[in-house]
């Protein structure tokens, strides 16, 4: 993304958003999935995001956004991407889980400025229960989304094209899914490229 990124806020709860400003684009997606470690990849820095072996490592709706940005032609448009907690950990204290699962619902279905979430599925399991459950919502709130395979360097190479036929198989009916899927892996950096290009046209759009 050709510039530094900064991390502008972490976002405890709905009353702590910044006003609604620049478009966003968020990453979403279980616990542990590899959001914090696309966006790293994403924008070059190892530890502009946190992340961790351990689930439940992001805690907060985490805002990142181009340093200085200029508006001069060929420059960045401004833009936030937005860390996400993950859903679907149980270990975390209840009122923690509850609270996390209640931004992150009430976030996705309800930011103006929110143009697209990167729903991130890891390439070892495919979609779940729970990502079902946030792929409804998406679709019922009719906010655009797109599915992010992630961790592709852990399965067989071979295997890629076959999970993202299979992938978009099973969301083709779903009607605010974008019908293509990328397959990423933050460590190899594959997909990088496709990530990033999808993300300037969906906010230059
Ligand atoms: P929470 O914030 O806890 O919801 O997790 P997260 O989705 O932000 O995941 P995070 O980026 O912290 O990564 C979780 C673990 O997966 C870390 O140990 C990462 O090193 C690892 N990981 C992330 N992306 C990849 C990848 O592309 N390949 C491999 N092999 N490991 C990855
Ligand atoms: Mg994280």
């Amino acid at each position: 993304f050709g510039r530094p990124w900064i991390f502008i806020r972490g976002v405890p709860s709905m009353d702590f958003l910044p006003p609604e400003g620049p478009l966003e684009v968020a990453f979403a997606g279980r616990s542990n999935v590899g959001k914090s470690s696309l966006i790293n990849a994403l924008v070059g820095q190892r530890g502009l995001a946190r992340t961790s072996n351990t689930p439940g490592r992001t805690q907060e709706l985490n805002y990142f956004v181009p340093d200085g940005y200029s508006g001069a032609a060929g420059d960045l448009p401004p833009m936030a991407l937005v860390d996400m907690p993950g859903y679907g950990y149980a270990q975390a204290p209840k009122e923690h889980v509850d609270a996390w699962t209640r931004l992150v619902f009430d976030y996705l279905r309800g930011r103006a400025t929110l143009k697209r979430v990167y729903v991130l599925i890891d390439s070892r399991h495919g979609i779940k229960k729970n990502d079902d459950e946030v792929l409804d919502l998406l679709d019922k709130a009719a906010v655009s989304y797109q599915i992010v395979l992630t961790k592709t360097d852990k399965i067989k190479e071979a295997g890629v094209p076959r999970l993202i036929a299979e992938t978009l198989e099973k969301i083709k009916k779903r009607p605010a899914a974008y019908p293509f899927i990328i397959a990423t892996s933050s460590e190899k950096g594959n997909g990088l490229d496709d990530l990033r290009a999808a993300i300037l046209e969906t906010i230059s759009q």
